[in-house]
């Protein structure tokens, strides 16, 4: 999808933050693009990027194997901001030198602008110091013939540079961070002032390119979505309804794992709000049998999984031809983000990703090139509530991954009753929307308790709210212990078979947000 031609081009490093670049372009109104740093010069070429960025990463210009762009990048007549180590990379391929510092500037630094042109414009010389946030071990020591600093810190005579003619500027320090207090202004200052781009890149633009890009694609196709009463699937089916109305089927496939009206509350929203043509399916009793005296985690994810990917097929036959599967993937899964660690997989995560190839159909994943930020402002400007925008996530296989232990009827109907509560006192507190996810988990030992002048020996239940900006890492929540009590005292008062309350405080990593 063509979604914007005016665009900045961002070299990923490796670094961190690459993603963070991204976003804070992005919130100034102009389109972005992450791609690995070993982009073909045909292919950024054919991109047509009024700028390009050099993101930072955990190299040395130096090291044997450090990743390296094609230096006719400084060829191509387009500014180029280098950060960190993507200054470092600028530098040296001009011709200037990069060295291990004496000392290391990790944190925050001070920095003394010299020059108000260019990215420092609007920021005041003569004793002025700003705080910027550095990463890094090397610095610049020589600079290549053209270059001038333009600002510098304590340990950095060169804590940005800037060629005198070309739209070539650098930054030793990370602008894209929150720690860098005219990050925003320096990343402006660049993309309108040194790329002349305009802020252009609202919501409501994106919606009219994906509408119509949608329409070309599809013709007069049917497409098919799974709903899942998520924020991301929501979005697809509001965007791909308003683009081609009744050729878009939903298909709502209620796996028995669902919260308290959970699936009746999403039917109603999407049939009589949206209008969209949903067929619903209750596969409870084919997902239980399935799950019957299954215990191991692994387990019961592939066996939903796999049960999910049946019950839809199955289903979306009975429409006849259908051509397209429209899809909620994000910006984050399709970037090529470069990676030099190697990562482990952790859970097997159920979602809609097997179904292409094993029906055949093409994808329409309107969502692609956005943020789950940006997502949430699509919604919304579609003219969906805050309430189902600001959903807190739940994963696909909903409440069995919350049971540890086998899943049983009996054992679903308490952890509903101890889920209702947490949301229903969450929501009351005004904490729901403050923390990432807070949920009940019930456990499989039974504990010791007095109710009345009897002995009880009942099931534990424990509750997990946690802070996260994107699920990779997570802290629990600092939930007020009166809030805690209140949750406490009602699952046990009023839930029957639970007797014990426990509050999870661990981060992710090393555990994770869900418990299975
Ligand atoms: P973990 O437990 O891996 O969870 O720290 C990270 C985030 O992902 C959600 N999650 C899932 N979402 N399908 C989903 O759609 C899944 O299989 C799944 N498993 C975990 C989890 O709720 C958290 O937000």
């Amino acid at each position: 999808m063509n979604i914007q031609s005016q665009k900045i081009l961002i070299l990923d490093f490796g670094s961190q933050t690459t993603q963070l670049i991204a976003r804070r372009i992005r919130e100034q109104k102009v389109y972005c693009e992450i791609h690995p740093y070993s982009i073909s010069l045909a292919r950024i070429r054919e991109l047509q990027p009024a700028g390009l960025v050099l993101s930072g990463g955990p190299c040395s210009v130096y090291d044997d194997g450090a990743p390296l762009s094609d230096a006719g990048i400084f060829e191509l007549g387009l500014p180029v901001l280098g950060i960190c180590y993507g200054a470092q990379l600028m530098i040296e391929q001009l011709g200037g030198r990069v060295e291990k510092a004496v000392k290391r500037e990790f944190g925050k630094a001070d920095l003394s602008v010299r020059s108000t042109e260019g990215l420092f414009a609007g920021c005041e010389t003569g004793g002025i110091h700003y705080q910027v946030w550095m990463s890094h071990g090397d610095r610049v020591e020589v600079a290549p013939e053209g270059f001038e600093a333009t600002a510098v810190s304590g340990n950095s005579p060169y804590a940005a540079l800037r060629h005198r003619e070309k739209p070539f500027v650098a930054v030793q320090f990370h602008p894209e961070v929150a720690h860098t207090l005219i990050g925003a202004d320096i990343l402006r200052n660049f993309i309108f002032g040194i790329c002349n781009c305009s802020p252009s890149w609202t919501m409501h633009s994106f919606i009219e390119s994906a509408v119509a890009s949608i329409r070309a694609k599809v013709g007069s196709s049917k497409v098919i979505c799974a709903l899942s009463g998520g924020v991301d699937s929501s979005v697809v089916a509001a965007i791909v309804h308003r683009a081609i109305g009744d050729q878009l089927t939903c298909i709502y496939v209620n796996n028995g794992l669902m919260r308290t009206g959970e699936s009746k509350s999403i039917l109603r929203f999407f049939r009589e709000k949206s209008k969209l043509r949903v067929v619903d399916v209750d596969a409870t009793e084919y997902f239980l049998s399935e799950l019957q005296g299954v215990v191991d985690p692994e387990v019961k994810r592939k066996r939903i999984g796999l049960g999910f990917i049946k019950i839809f097929e199955d289903e979306a036959h009975k429409l006849g031809q259908v051509d397209y599967l429209a899809q909620g993937t994000l910006y984050p899964d399709v970037i090529e983000s470069v990676s030099f660690r190697g990562a482990a997989p952790i859970k097997s995560h159920h979602n809609v990703g097997g179904l292409p190839e094993i029906m055949k159909l093409s994808l329409i994943e309107p969502l692609r090139e956005l943020f789950k930020d940006e997502v949430r402002e699509l919604g919304l400007e579609l003219g969906m509530p805050e309430e189902a925008i600001y959903r807190q996530p739940f994963p696909g296989p909903g409440l069995g991954i919350r049971i540890m232990g086998e899943i049983t009827r009996e054992r679903l109907a308490i952890l509903r009753q101890a889920d209702v509560i947490v949301l229903e006192e969450m929501k009351k507190s005004g904490w729901y929307r403050k923390v990432w996810q807070s949920f009940a988990v019930l456990l499989p030992i039974q504990t010791v308790g007095v109710m009345g002048d009897g002995r009880t020996y009942e099931n534990v239940v424990a509750i997990r709210a946690v802070d996260s900006r994107d699920a990779m890492t997570a802290d629990w929540s600092k939930l007020p212990y009166e809030l805690l009590g209140i949750i406490s005292s009602r699952i046990i008062n009023e839930v029957r078979g639970v007797n014990r309350v426990v509050y999870d405080i661990s981060s992710k990593p090393p555990s994770t947000i869900e418990w299975e």
